[in-house]
């Protein structure tokens, strides 16, 4: 199925109208599915030949096992790791967007799509890898996600990866996109990283970490153990976030409610006085009205 930014076939046009066709037909796909969803697609355009490039160059083509690639997009990424040399079948893309999904089949013949949630991977790849993987690079858009889900992510990479795997992972970011340290803490995971150089032919201008697992299996665990334990605090910080929430509206909803009662009392008592105020006078025009009903 073609959607309609794709260029009409056997148009004879030359390679590189076809190729800055190609380009521009992504960008357009690249805004529309940021118009659509901007926390997931997280750039408003695809990344650069020189970026993808970078990227394809951290992975090692020799080590056996698939590549897991994570949010492909239209593809420019996949593109670098095939002309690197990589066989079309042990490529394995991870995409949210059907859309994408649709047009990575399309360009990308022999690569396996699976569409689906790259942060929980363990349920997404479930029954599709048959060997540890070599490799897995991704491009999600991290720095929209909380700490723990960056740590979950490293760790099912990591429970993915056969032995000198690595997690590669590009970022416009200065630091490194998974948490190396908390404040005040203990360094949290069992792993190497390693930036590049920035990329200053892309832009915005990206670097590229590399993660790899310093322990084997055991590291993993404590890894795993500690996404876990960060998760929970948020998930308990979130707890006492809305319980505090709850103490403060239901202390404005008692003060609210105090002040109404005592405009009603103050009302009531405003009505008595001037209802005593009044009696004299009440009075008197009663007394004054009675002999003339006389007369
Ligand atoms: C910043 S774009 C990168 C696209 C492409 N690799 C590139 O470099 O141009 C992020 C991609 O990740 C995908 N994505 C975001 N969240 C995802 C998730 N939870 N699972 C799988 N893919 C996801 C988006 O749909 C988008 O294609």
């Amino acid at each position: 199925m073609r959607t309609q930014i794709d260029p009409p076939e056997g148009s004879g046009r030359s390679r590189a109208n076809g190729a800055f066709h190609q380009r521009f037909a992504d960008e357009a796909r690249f805004i529309k599915a940021w118009f659509e969803n901007p926390g997931a697609t997280g750039a408003v355009s695809p990344s650069g030949r020189f970026l993808a490039r970078a990227m394809a160059r951290c992975i090692n083509v020799d080590a056996p096992g698939p590549v897991v690639e994570l949010g492909p997009g239209t593809g420019p990424v996949t593109q670098a790791l095939l002309q690197r040399g990589l066989a079309p079948e042990r490529l394995i893309l991870v995409e949210y967007d059907p859309a994408f999904c649709r047009l990575l089949e399309r360009r990308f013949p022999g690569v396996r799509v699976i569409q689906g949630d790259a942060y929980d991977l363990a349920t997404t790849l479930k029954g599709v890898l048959e060997a540890p993987a070599a490799a897995i690079v991704s491009s999600l858009p991290l720095l929209n996600r909380p700490d723990c889900d960056r740590l979950t992510l490293l760790s099912d990479a990591f429970d993915l990866l056969g032995p000198n795997g690595v997690l590669v992972q590009f970022t416009y970011g200065v630091t490194s996109p998974i948490p190396r340290r908390k404040p005040g803490e203990e360094t949290i995971p069992h792993f190497s990283a390693e930036a590049s150089q920035p990329v200053w032919l892309n832009l915005p201008p990206a670097r590229v970490w590399c993660y790899r697992p310093l322990d084997g299996p055991a590291a993993c665990k404590v890894n795993r153990a500690k996404a876990m334990m960060v998760k929970f605090r948020a998930g308990s910080g979130r707890v006492k976030d809305e319980f505090l929430e709850t103490c403060d509206r239901i202390e404005t909803e008692i003060r609210l409610a105090r002040d109404r009662v005592r405009l009603d009392i103050e009302r009531r008592a405003a009505r008595v006085r001037a209802a005593r105020t009044m009696r004299p006078a009440m009075d008197l025009l009663r007394r004054i009205g009675e002999p003339r009903k006389r007369r």
